[in-house]
């Protein structure tokens, strides 16, 4: 069946490059309302060019634990109540393990596993109240193998699988959904950086399927488990790697 958005509001982290860009426009071309939270200026411009109307740009650095709240306190009066939260604000900071910084350690830390967690937090009381929720939390095939230099990013993915598990089984019964998305290497701008040249076509080789994901790819994944559809599905860490992770 085709998905239908109509009526949904979605906040988007991330939403200004790569996969949030993409999840954006795919959730909006089918009829959602978009508020897209970046640390990029160029946000809300971008938010303006999605199709359809009525979609916000906030400017928030995630790392910042207040910022969640203030983010999903403006789209509550500006938009409305949303009923889906992409997690899609992310770096990876690479450095072999011994020579990682704790400044690099904790911004990794920071954006990418507490951005997610006060996001779902603050997204996951109103949910609570309204008694309708999805909640997709960007991982990464690095939540589940070993990287070279990912020491920090592979940390943080691994434990946003674990923070999915939990949110997922405190808010079952209230009528919302946590799941986990973890694509390869996904070409985008953090995707191509990490991967440039030589190193990426070695990693395209290792992967099964022979080349790296497409954000259009992820994007459809996240818009069946944000739909009515996928009310079953929760707790899960959905892999989308083209056989990487299990060869
Ligand atoms: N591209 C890949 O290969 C790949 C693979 C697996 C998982 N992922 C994950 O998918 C997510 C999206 O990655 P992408 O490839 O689209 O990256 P990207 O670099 O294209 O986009 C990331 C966005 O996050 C925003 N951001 C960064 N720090 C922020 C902060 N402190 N506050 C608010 N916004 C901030 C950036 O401004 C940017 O718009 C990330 O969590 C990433 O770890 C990416």
């Amino acid at each position: 069946m085709h998905q239908t958005f109509d009526g949904k509001i979605a906040v988007v982290t991330g939403a200004a490059s790569g996969i949030g860009h993409t999840v954006a426009h795919y959730l909006a071309e089918r009829g959602a309302r978009i508020v897209g939270v970046d640390l990029n200026e160029a946000v809300g411009e971008l938010m303006t060019e999605l199709p359809g109307r009525g979609h916000h740009g906030i400017v928030k650095d995630l790392t910042v634990p207040a910022a969640a709240g203030e983010a999903i306190t403006e789209t509550v009066s500006r938009v409305g109540v949303p009923q889906i939260l992409v997690n899609s604000a992310g770096l990876a900071l690479l450095d072999p393990a011994v020579d990682v910084t704790p400044e690099r350690w904790q911004l990794t830390l920071d954006v990418n596993l507490n951005g997610t967690f006060y996001m779902a937090q603050a997204a996951g009381r109103v949910m609570l109240d309204a008694g309708y929720g999805r909640i997709i939390n960007l991982a990464s095939q690095a939540a589940l193998v070993g990287l070279d230099q990912h020491a920090a990013y592979c940390a943080s993915k691994a434990a946003i699988v674990g923070l999915t598990h939990v949110l997922s089984l405190e808010w079952a019964r209230r009528g919302i959904t946590v799941n986990a998305v973890s694509p390869t290497v996904v070409e985008t701008p953090l995707g191509k950086a990490a991967w440039a040249g030589e190193k990426g076509e070695k990693a395209k080789s290792e992967i099964p399927v022979g080349r790296f994901a497409q954000p259009e790819e992820v994007a459809a994944l996240i818009g069946f488990i944000a739909s009515d559809d996928a009310a079953m599905i929760t707790g899960s860490n959905y892999v989308i790697d083209g056989g990487f992770t299990t060869v």
